[in-house]
């Protein structure tokens, strides 16, 4: 996944933010910052898949609560791509505690609790949860190869 460097991370917005009409305001944030969208899908994840994805967790007090808001409502798995894209990932999106979240990060803007907190995004100090995480939303061919700025057409 990662290429020097240059490496997919894998990002989803929570249900809280779907309802909440943010969806085009976490895309836009992370277009702005430059990173390139190479995969996004709309759906209400199986629980199954969620108790896979928050397997690690399992053992925590809050993880029913998590498994159950997860799969609450509509979310948008997405793969970004760029330099240390994981790490700009989650420098944009802020600490998990709102309350701790530096404003002008996502979750300091606009999330309300641990819980609630507008969007996932892979660990960087977990090194193979992109790889992981990727496989359990994706399949390898969802998620498409393309050069952003060769178009003619572009100014
Ligand atoms: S830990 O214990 O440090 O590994 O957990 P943390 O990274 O802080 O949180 C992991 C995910 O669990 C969510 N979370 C909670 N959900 C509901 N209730 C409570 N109390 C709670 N505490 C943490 C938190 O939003 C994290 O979700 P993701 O999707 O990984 O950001």
């Amino acid at each position: 996944m990662s290429d020097g460097g240059h490496e997919r991370t894998f990002v989803m917005i929570k249900p809280d933010a779907f309802g909440r009409g943010l969806v085009g305001e976490v895309i836009s944030r992370l277009e702005e910052r430059g990173l390139k969208l190479v995969g996004i899908k709309v759906e209400t994840m199986p629980r199954e898949r969620a108790e896979e994805h928050y397997g690690e967790h399992e053992d925590k007090p809050f993880y029913d609560d998590l498994v159950d808001f997860i799969t609450s409502g509509p979310v948008v798995p997405m793969v970004w791509e760029g330099q240390d894209a994981t790490r700009q990932v989650r420098q944009m999106i802020g600490e998990t505690d709102p309350l701790e979240a530096q404003p002008g990060t996502i979750r300091g803007d606009f999330a309300l609790d641990l819980g609630r907190n507008v969007v996932h995004a892979a660990d960087h100090e977990d090194e193979g949860a992109n790889e992981r995480e990727i496989g359990i939303h994706f399949d390898d061919d969802e998620l498409i190869d393309y050069d952003q700025h060769d178009a003619e057409w572009l100014y």
